[in-house]
């Protein structure tokens, strides 16, 4: 691909602007840049490598332009709207919403663990939620190895997950006023089991995201999944605690060794020495940690281990740029 012409889709927001910082950081290249948001924003400069851009108001022409690849943050309505009509005119969308990543004509892709995916895409690929990012990371090569049988995730998610409006919720709870309006509860001093809202199984549509993503990004349906989702008051970074287990038995040795050699992966586990991944330590990086990796002794060939990666950055932003990445790649 010659250098592309980029649009950003919900360039304002949180995920849309750390796009352009890791657009930056890693140093993509292009030619023509267009960020878009909504009415609200048209006007609005915002100043990227240097060079001032006017903020577009998204609409059904907003692609008429030469665009090759878009990135989409702007919510699942705004993307279930404007990605066909994007594709429809030749762009290839990477898109960070939950509209498309069940559906069967679309890619959902973690570059380290799926990068084959992205060649059989229409015009969309799906970013996947941000807590099945991190875990997929780690997951994948122990599945290629010991095949995993079955998951259970218990998540402690940080309020940047819910936007600016969950990082105000927090702020304003640690000066004492129990501002609810991301969340039913305070969420200063608590910890919700509560993320998006209920399906009719009693779980929460973030868990049932953790369940079937997991499956659709391994290529295998027979993996047994179990999620709960929890909302902590942290500002930056998921923490994951994740029970496996594998078809096969395992050395932890060479777990250990695995996970240190995985793409994308930093294993941090010395328990004497007080070290494990923590989410103030990871927030602003790229990449996944992975720690407290010890055999779980209460079932066969089972393993726990604890994950943390900043969800803004490996849980959206970075993912996203990374799967832009692949594209170029595929198509010098
Ligand atoms: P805007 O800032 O103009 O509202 P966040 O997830 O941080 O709330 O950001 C959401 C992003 O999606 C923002 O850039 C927001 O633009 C954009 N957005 C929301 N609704 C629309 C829409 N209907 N059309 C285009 N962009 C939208």
């Amino acid at each position: 691909m010659k250098k592309p012409n980029l649009a950003i889709v919900g360039a304002t927001g949180l995920v849309g602007s750390t796009f352009l910082e890791v657009l930056e950081e890693l140093d993509f290249p292009f030619d023509n840049l267009y960020l878009m948001a909504s009415a609200k924003s048209a006007g609005k400069v915002i100043t990227f490598k240097g060079k001032d851009y006017v903020v577009e108001e998204l609409n059904e022409h907003s692609f008429d332009k030469d665009i090759d690849i878009a990135l989409f943050s702007a919510g699942g309505d705004t993307s279930k709207k404007y990605a066909p009509i994007a594709a429809a005119h030749g762009v290839t969308v990477v898109d960070n919403s939950s509209a498309w990543r069940m559906d069967p004509e679309v890619p959902l892709v973690v570059p380290e663990v799926n990068p084959q995916d992205i060649a059989w895409n229409k015009g969309i690929i799906a970013n996947p939620n941000c807590s099945t990012i991190q875990a997929m990371v780690p997951l994948k090569p122990l599945h290629d190895k010991y095949k995993i049988k079955r998951v259970v995730y218990t998540t402690f998610q940080a309020v940047s997950g819910s936007g600016l409006k969950g990082i105000e919720d927090l702020k304003q709870g640690l000066e004492g006023n129990d501002r609810c309006v991301a969340y039913p509860h305070p969420i200063a001093g608590n910890c919700l089991p509560h993320i998006d809202v209920f399906t009719d199984n009693g779980y929460t549509k973030e868990e049932m995201k953790m369940v079937n993503e997991t499956k659709k990004i391994l290529g295998d349906d027979s993996i047994k999944v179990t999620a709960t989702t929890v909302r902590v008051p942290v500002f930056s970074c998921h923490s994951e605690s994740i029970n496996l287990e594998f078809e096969k038995p395992y050395e932890l040795e060479d777990v250990k060794k695995i996970l240190a050699s995985a793409p994308g992966l930093h294993l941090v586990d010395d328990p004497e020495n007080n070290e494990y991944p923590l989410a103030r330590d990871v927030a602003g990086k790229n990449d996944v940690y992975v720690g407290r990796v010890r055999r779980d002794y209460s079932a066969e060939n089972a393993l726990n281990i604890w994950v943390v990666a900043d969800n803004i950055r490996k849980g959206a932003a970075t993912n996203t740029v990374q799967i832009a990445q692949l594209l170029l790649n595929e198509e010098k």
